[in-house]
């Protein structure tokens, strides 16, 4: 196993040899959960790209990078901000409204409707996810990829895991099951009516296709997985951060006020104006890195990267953590300072060393969403309030919890309307 820790090594492998580390690694526990199947996890070859880019395109067709789907975002705030109000001016821990509103946008685009925050199956399917994420790295775990057979032991994480799979399966079936059931072939409502549409397209000239139910239950569930967790995670990390820094609060508080006003919701359009706002947003993605050793790669032939014989069959794990703390490319990096991305007239800097959402040919699929996500939920919460730590809690540990992604330890949390 080899960890790239540095930019250059990073983009050395991922971008200039990309034909060599864009496969991924077999590994028995993922094997298993994905059957190879999907994006995230499917070999580099003709079925990934194919699946990729009818994804990808079908994305953008609902939405993706385009205003189409800020109404959608907008929405759902409207949920968001409902939820908050709930609590006046008690603590609360903001990860389960931050996650649900998250996922009903992946919902949205994939299942054509959105859940509400207290339907029961769809809050176990999200905490299930979750939790999947989190013990799936969990030492245990982890020895299934020496005995394969552990995975079926009757106990422990084992048992949890399975159930977890089986449980997310069902909900998942179910809903593509209802898709095929309704699909009305000259309106596709959604992902799921494209993908089946598509399926039916490929049956009729090529028998060999990868286009099937199958596959599109493993899309759905990497949509779900790279999407829900990821932007969550980012999104609670920026709450946290604000109010631990009132200072650059402050700061953000002001752009909104000078470039939004109160009176209307926020829009894309006016990311180009708040330089400050998107800084904010970008450090602290470098601070928290929410992928931080990204999907591990594999190299699919014996090279030479940076004077080192790097086997076929090498696993290569790219330290994005470490790329976004490096002192040599970074001042002070642990420090959160978001002017790091302005110039001195205020203006942001595009930085290409800034790759929370990796390099290469398997860089991120969902990268204009989370991006679109991210600012929308961001400045429309900031919009309407200040977010404050409780005074008498302790400060939570900064490092976060590591799972597949790095998500802030549990903490609570206070917002008062502005
Ligand atoms: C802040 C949010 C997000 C971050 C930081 C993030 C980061 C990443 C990273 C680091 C990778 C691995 C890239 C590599 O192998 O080099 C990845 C892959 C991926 N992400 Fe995201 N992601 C985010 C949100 C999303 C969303 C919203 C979606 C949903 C559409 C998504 C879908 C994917 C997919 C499908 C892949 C696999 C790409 C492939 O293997 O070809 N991600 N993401």
């Amino acid at each position: 196993m080899i960890v790239l820790s540095d930019f250059e090594a990073v983009r050395e492998a991922l971008v200039s040899q990309a034909e060599v580390f864009s496969d991924r690694p077999s590994v028995p526990i993922v094997a298993m959960l994905t059957k190879k199947k999907g994006i995230v996890f499917a070999p580099y070859g003709p079925v990934w790209r194919q699946q990729r880019k009818f994804s990808h395109s079908t994305l953008r067709h609902f939405g993706l990078g385009k205003h189409s789907l800020e109404p959608k975002i907008i929405e759902e705030l409207k949920y968001v901000k409902e939820e908050m109000l709930r609590y006046g001016k008690d603590p609360f821990n903001p990860f389960p409204i931050i996650s649900n509103s998250v996922s009903n946008v992946i919902c949205s685009m994939a299942f054509g409707r959105r859940f509400d925050y207290e339907d029961v199956e769809f809050k176990t399917m999200l905490s299930l996810m979750s939790r999947a994420l989190e013990i799936s790295v969990n030492s245990h775990v982890l020895l299934v990829n020496i005995c394969p057979w552990l995975y079926y032991l009757p106990f422990g994480p084992f048992r949890e895991l399975r159930q977890i799979e089986f449980d997310v399966t069902a909900f998942l079936k179910k809903i593509i099951a209802q898709h095929r059931d309704t699909l009305d072939r000259e309106n596709p409502r959604d992902f799921i009516d494209m993908y089946l549409l598509q399926v039916e397209e490929e049956r009729k000239s090529n028998s060999e296709s990868s286009f099937n139910e199958d596959y599109l239950f493993f899309i759905i569930g990497d949509l779900f997985i790279a999407g829900t967790d990821t932007t969550t995670n980012t999104l609670l990390w920026c709450l946290l951060y604000m109010s631990l820094h009132p200072e650059v609060q402050e700061k953000v508080h002001t752009e909104i006020e000078v470039v939004i006003g109160r009176d209307r919701a926020p829009s894309l359009t006016d990311k180009a104006h708040m330089p400050f706002t998107e800084a904010t947003i970008m450090e602290v993605q470098r601070m928290t890195v929410v992928v931080p050793l990204s999907v591990p790669r594999m190299a699919s032939a014996t090279t030479v990267l940076r004077g080192y014989t790097i086997p076929k069959g090498s696993v290569i794990v790219p330290n994005l953590w470490s790329v976004h703390r490096d002192p040599n490319i970074w001042e002070r990096p642990d420090d959160f300072q978001p002017t790091r991305f302005l110039d001195e007239n205020g203006q942001l800097i595009k930085r290409e060393m800034f790759i929370p959402f990796g390099i290469g040919k398997r860089v991120c699929m969902g990268e204009q969403l989370a991006k679109m996500e991210l600012f929308l939920m961001f400045v429309n919460l900031m919009q309407n309030f200040t977010f404050l730590y409780p005074e008498n809690a302790t400060k939570p540990a900064m490092e976060g919890r590591f799972g597949l992604t790095l998500a802030p330890f549990p903490f609570n949390i206070i917002v008062l309307k502005r």
